[in-house]
């Protein structure tokens, strides 16, 4: 089966509630081929709502993701949010371990893995976040990392057609250094395998594997024909239109 690229934007801590809306209207307002693509578009909780509109009223085509969820489903748990909260906003995903979520705010895979059951049992999808630090890369270790974090936080889930994963090394994010094309798909390639180990083959075919960390129009193309790159997780160049836009038609 081939698999159909995803390019999902994460606006991370950037964008009020109108600006959100206003970016999400320009984007969906141009043309977008979705039977080739799937487009989300990941704003922070208080834009999700008027992101979802701005996409619905552009026909409702893109997906809308939250870029963290909680693992109870309510109660006592001041400045968090549920499945429930997220889904009644608009957002059918959710990304998870991100490695800004890992690192400044210590999110363990534990965590990350009840987080993860926790959406997929709300009937969310997830972009679950991988990828290794500079140290580790230095150190030989990058891919005994990636496949540990991806078996960790895919523990207890025997069904991955709701999980998509993506390959961000820290190093390459929001640093302007990109992983070269061969590197990535070096690691896309040892992810896939290791899906094909831990679940089947069948499993392993068909999930798809996003590449992020400073993709951009002038390197997209290239990283998408890599056979096991399925698309982008991509944060600054999906604050601007035009550069989002030109990702989304990488192939154009
Ligand atoms: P940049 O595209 O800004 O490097 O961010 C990548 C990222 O972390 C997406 O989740």
């Amino acid at each position: 089966m081939s698999r159909k690229p995803l390019i999902a934007g994460n606006w991370k801590m950037n964008k009020n509630v109108a600006e959100g809306a206003a970016l999400a209207a320009e984007i969906t307002a141009a043309d977008i081929d979705y039977s080739t693509r799937d487009v989300l578009f990941a704003p922070p909780f208080t834009n999700i709502y008027a992101v979802s509109e701005a996409v619905k009223k552009n026909g409702g085509k893109a997906f809308v993701a939250a870029q963290n969820v909680y693992f109870e489903t309510s109660g006592a748990f001041t400045g968090e949010v549920s499945c429930d909260m997220i889904k009644s906003a608009g957002a059918e995903w959710v990304i998870l371990g991100h490695s800004e979520r890992r690192s400044i705010f210590g999110e363990t895979d534990e965590v990350i893995n009840k987080k993860v059951k926790k959406a997929l049992s709300e009937g969310l999808s997830v972009i679950l976040c991988v990828g290794e630090t500079l140290w580790e890369r230095e150190a030989g270790t990058e891919v005994e990392t990636v496949l540990a974090q991806t078996g960790k936080g895919l523990e207890g889930v025997a069904d991955l057609s709701k999980v998509v994963i993506a390959y961000e090394p820290v190093w390459a994010i929001g640093t302007g250094k990109t992983a070269s094309p061969a590197d990535a798909e070096a690691m896309h390639k040892a992810i896939r395998e290791y899906i094909g180990k831990i679940r089947s083959k069948e499993q392993a075919e068909n999930i798809r594997i996003l590449y992020g960390g400073s993709m951009k129009p002038e390197n997209a193309k290239e990283l998408m024909a890599q056979p096991d790159v399925d698309g982008g997780l991509i944060g600054g160049a999906s604050l601007k239109a035009a550069d989002f836009l030109k990702i989304i038609n990488f192939d154009k």
